[in-house]
């Protein structure tokens, strides 16, 4: 069935909009989107639908195939810890900024699971801005909706992310890569091999990003960052910034370093991609994993053994991605390798499952 005939089966009418946004993989750069680095986020296949129709009266109310129990919100209070906190924060935007008027009655179809670094919110929160958008005048583009998005969970959801998967979801396609640098938000869409893919693998392990972990490694960036007198990390100065974040006391000079080598593997990692050098990028992937691992500490055991394991396995490069603490890998394969691969992978490890 379509979105909009299982919109069609719950509220008896037809929607008047709806919209498919994909998730996504971030391929290196992590970390780095709120300290003014680079990223090279793409899309996944799995994404987030919905359909939308409007309401008689003020009351939203949402219903997905997953909760398909009808939940009645009032756009007033956005935030009580329940999943339908993020499409009424999207709504909360829209009636802000003069996009919606009234109440509104709302299905939500998604195959991205959540909490697993795919960034099923960005999606959710993308899908509805642009179906709401495309029907209202003025309309906007896709990177003010990327930022209208990043608005919404910072300000009305107190998630303290920056602005990579927003970016990602608006802009991006599966058959290329974002290459952004998330300061001025000036971008490049990079083909992707037809020879080599990006596996993604779910570890098994869930996490989110408001359980606090995320919001102190931002502190600690902001806190490396002023004590290097930098309005943000990559703003460092190439010829210094080793010897300078080498002064900081611990977790900090970690961290910086971190972020700062991070932001430069994504330059040396988009170079790779144009030329075609999937070895390298592979390697640079394997380093971005090992600094998340040892410097900005985001990683599990359980990660790193699936991560080196994939290496071991004939991937040329591997690596956490996303948040932290759990979710998905990603890993650099050839492509008449993927299945073999795969089944190693599975046999080696059988909780994880390929995206
Ligand atoms: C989450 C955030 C992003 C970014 C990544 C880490 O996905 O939403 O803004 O910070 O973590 O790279």
């Amino acid at each position: 069935m379509t979105i909009e005939e299982e919109f069609a089966k719950v509220y008896g009418l037809e929607p008047i909009t709806s919209k498919t946004v994909p998730g996504r993989v971030n391929l290196i750069g992590e970390h780095t989107d709120y300290n003014g680095g680079l990223v090279l986020p793409t899309t996944v296949a799995k994404s987030v639908s919905v359909a939308i129709g409007e309401a008689m009266d003020e009351q939203f109310c949402f219903t997905s195939a997953k909760f398909p129990d009808p939940v009645r919100r009032d756009v007033a209070a956005v935030r009580n810890g329940h999943w339908s906190d993020y499409p009424l924060a999207a709504f909360a935007w829209l009636k802000e900024h003069g996009y919606w008027r009234r109440g509104a009655e709302v299905y939500i179809d998604s195959d991205l699971p959540h909490g697993s670094g795919l960034s099923s919110s960005a999606a959710l929160i993308v899908s509805i801005l642009k179906a709401v958008v495309a029907l209202t005048g003025p309309s906007l583009s896709d990177v003010e909706i990327a930022r209208a998005a990043q608005d919404v969970e910072n300000r009305y959801l107190g998630v303290p992310c920056g602005i990579m998967d927003q970016m990602a979801v608006a802009l991006a396609s599966s058959d290329q890569a974002l290459m952004l640098d998330t300061e001025t938000l000036a971008f490049e869409l990079i083909d992707l091999p037809l020879d080599y893919a990006f596996v993604v693998a779910h570890s098994g392990i869930y996490r989110r990003l408001d359980e606090g972990r995320y919001a102190i490694r931002r502190e600690e960036c902001e806190a490396a960052a002023s004590a290097l007198d930098v309005s943000l990390l990559c703003h460092l100065d190439t010829d210094s910034a080793m010897k300078r974040i080498d002064t900081l006391e611990e977790p900090f000079c970690k961290r910086a370093r971190h972020v700062w080598t991070e932001h430069c593997r994504v330059a040396q990692a988009a170079i790779a991609l144009k030329s075609g050098d999937l070895n390298a990028f592979g390697q640079l992937m394997t380093e971005s994993h090992a600094s998340m691992r040892d410097d900005f500490e985001i990683s599990l055991p359980v990660i790193d053994e699936m991560v080196e394991a994939a290496v071991q396995m004939g991937a040329a490069g591997s690596r956490l991605t996303g948040g932290g603490f759990g979710g998905c890998f990603v890993s650099l394969v050839k492509s008449g390798h993927i299945d073999a691969w795969q089944k190693e992978m599975s046999t080696a490890f059988p909780e994880i499952t390929f995206v």
